[in-house]
């Protein structure tokens, strides 16, 4: 079995930006190498050249736009991110929704480009939708949970393993990522012990005082 990966989303939070970046980074980097976890950071944009060069972890960008190179202002060009280090990158986040043509449209540029792909989905639906298009992984956030401090795995492990069987039944080629309220390391051993390769979250890494005893935590039990 693959080693367990924790996918940390800095988002747009300010304690996710500049030096509070690089101190999550630096304590993803210190946490990873001692626990054998991977640890992988989704920085802003601008950051990502940054947090590619200067720490060893995975690093992923939050967004990519499905465009070629030419005349797209303003918008998130996958070569850009490859070229800025960035390892992946998530697709169709809760906060960034897609049409699933986009969303087939943002793989293809991905496997070009040899960028791991991450697609957020919100039920067990949406998760065999995305299993059938062939990211690397589908992680499943319920909505009403992203931010809100109650886990998912707690909550309603249910929607897990739905759409654990739910990807798996589609395409046993995709892993399975958990997101929304993650943050203890019982929150990642329930995730775990579904049938999941690994968590995605945010909040519980980002908004806390010491980012690396968080992080402890979560691989504690894995
Ligand atoms: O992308 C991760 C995210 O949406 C979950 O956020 O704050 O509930 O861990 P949070």
């Amino acid at each position: 079995m693959d080693s367990p990966f924790i996918l940390i989303n800095l988002k747009t939070y300010k304690e996710g930006m500049g030096s509070n970046a690089h101190r999550i980074a630096a304590a993803a980097e210190t946490v990873a190498k001692e626990s054998g976890v991977v640890i992988g950071i989704a920085p802003t944009f601008t950051e990502l050249h940054p947090m590619s060069h200067h720490y060893s972890i995975p690093v992923y960008a939050q967004h990519i736009d499905p465009i070629s190179p030419g005349a797209h202002t303003g918008h998130i060009l996958p070569e850009s991110v490859r070229s800025a280090g960035a390892r992946g990158t998530l697709i169709n986040h809760s906060e960034r929704r897609l049409t699933l043509a986009d969303i087939d449209a943002c793989l293809q540029a991905a496997r070009r480009l040899r960028l791991e792909s991450v697609v957020c989905t919100n039920n067990d639906a949406t998760s065999a939708a995305a299993a059938a298009l062939g990211p690397d992984y589908v992680a499943i956030e319920p909505p009403e949970l992203i931010g809100s401090g109650v886990s998912v795995s707690k909550a309603d492990p249910g929607i897990i393993e739905r759409s654990v069987n739910a990807v798996l039944g589609v395409n046993p080629n995709v892993k399975v990522l958990t997101g929304a309220g993650i943050q203890s390391g019982e929150c990642v051993k329930i995730a775990i012990d579904l049938g999941t390769c690994g968590v995605l979250l945010a909040s519980s890494v980002v908004k806390a005082e010491d980012p690396e005893s968080v992080l402890r935590d979560l691989v504690s039990l894995i």
